[in-house]
């Protein structure tokens, strides 16, 4: 089987692309610190899978432990590196903490790539690289705009230091695939997004607050240019965006030049506003969000939505399931976490 190795494979994404990946033929190799998800999420992935996963417990910044693992896995088809600090807010609180880690495992990660020669790299981005787009949908050529954050600056770093490899002559076959916004949970509930303490994300602080785990949902203004007042995002079902991460690795394996890296927008081209979300979840749950309305959240964008025509066409990818399914997953998984975990 062709081995991949999967920074950050105990998160929210990457636990959904490990389920992916093996069922999609390939052996994944978790690399995680769980420096942030619950090392419980590998027994979970092993239910899910039924067979022991390979785990190293690595900091991707500690060149000397990750080179280790690239010594003791030998024949390795590439890499996923999903392995980051993901939350604006905490962020623009602790910038260093973010270039350290989001900054400092991507060039650990590429020069080891480069030294026991690993050709094919599968890059975690985000929207976030767009700011407010101009135009919508948002295609991949769209410009990068200033980073709002320190988040989002790190992400639009990583994506500079693979294009300079590139330039340099470096033999590495990139996707870099920048997400819209993930939500929802394997269908077996037996993996999802959870947060730790108050949830920043919509979705996991409206399935905390129909769990009664937390009190009605702030929507964060409703006195946007938009159909109803509230944002615009574009959210993508997790186990479609895991998907997308199969289809890149078969594409970066059927090229034959060497020395690209090549972007793909992964949402699934129709926006949905807070009040949309909200009518998701009484169709697909039949729960009415409580919600109040409240002051915009600086920072936030004002509406963001994907093109996809590109994953659409070169990935024969697309997104698969709607935003009511998104909520319905999103909830089991929120059942069977049973009571709140102490803060
Ligand atoms: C979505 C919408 C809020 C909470 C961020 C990162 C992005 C990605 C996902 C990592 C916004 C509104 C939210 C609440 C609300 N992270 N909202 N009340 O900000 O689009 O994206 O997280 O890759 O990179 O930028 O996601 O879920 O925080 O917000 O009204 O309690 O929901 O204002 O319009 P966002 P979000």
């Amino acid at each position: 089987m062709k081995k991949v190795i999967v920074t950050g494979g105990a998160g929210f994404i990457g636990s959904h692309t490990v389920v992916a990946l093996y069922e999609a033929g390939f052996e994944p190799v978790i690399v995680d610190n769980f420096s942030n998800s619950q090392e419980s999420v590998i027994g979970r992935l092993e239910e899910i899978t039924q067979r022991k996963l390979v785990l190293h417990r690595v900091d991707c910044t500690d060149e000397g432990a990750f080179r280790e693992v690239f010594e003791a896995e030998q024949k390795l088809f590439g890499v996923i590196h999903f392995a980051a600090f993901k939350s604006v807010n905490e962020s623009v609180a602790e910038p260093g903490k973010y270039h350290h880690n989001n900054v400092g495992s991507q060039k650990v990660l590429l020069r080891l790539m480069k030294e026991f020669n690993v050709p094919h790299f599968v890059f975690s981005s985000s929207c976030t690289v767009y700011g407010q787009p101009n135009r919508l949908p948002v295609t991949e050529k769209s410009p990068v705009q200033p980073a709002l954050s320190p988040y989002g600056e790190t992400k639009q770093i990583c994506e500079t230091l693979i294009r300079e490899e590139r330039d340099a002559g470096s033999p590495l076959k990139t996707a870099i695939l920048r997400y819209f916004n993930p939500i929802g949970a394997h269908s077996s509930a037996l993996i999802g997004e959870l947060p730790l303490g108050v949830p920043q994300n919509l979705v996991p602080f409206i399935t905390q607050s129909l769990a009664e785990w937390r009190g009605p949902l702030t929507v964060f203004g409703n006195d946007y240019n938009t159909s109803d007042g509230t944002c615009i995002r574009d959210y993508i079902h997790v186990v479609d965006l895991a998907e997308a991460h199969i289809k890149a690795l078969k594409w970066l394996g059927d090229q034959s030049k060497t020395a690209f890296a090549e972007v793909f927008n992964l949402g699934t081209g129709t926006g949905a506003t807070i009040l949309d979300v909200i009518r998701a979840f009484k169709k697909g749950t039949g729960l009415d969000v409580q919600y109040t309305i409240g002051d915009r959240r600086p920072g936030d964008v004002e509406q963001i939505y994907a093109d996809v025509e590109k994953a659409r066409t070169v990935l024969s990818w697309e997104t698969q399931k709607s935003l009511p399914e998104c909520a319905r997953d999103a909830w089991n998984w929120q059942l069977q976490l049973g009571d709140k975990p102490e803060e």
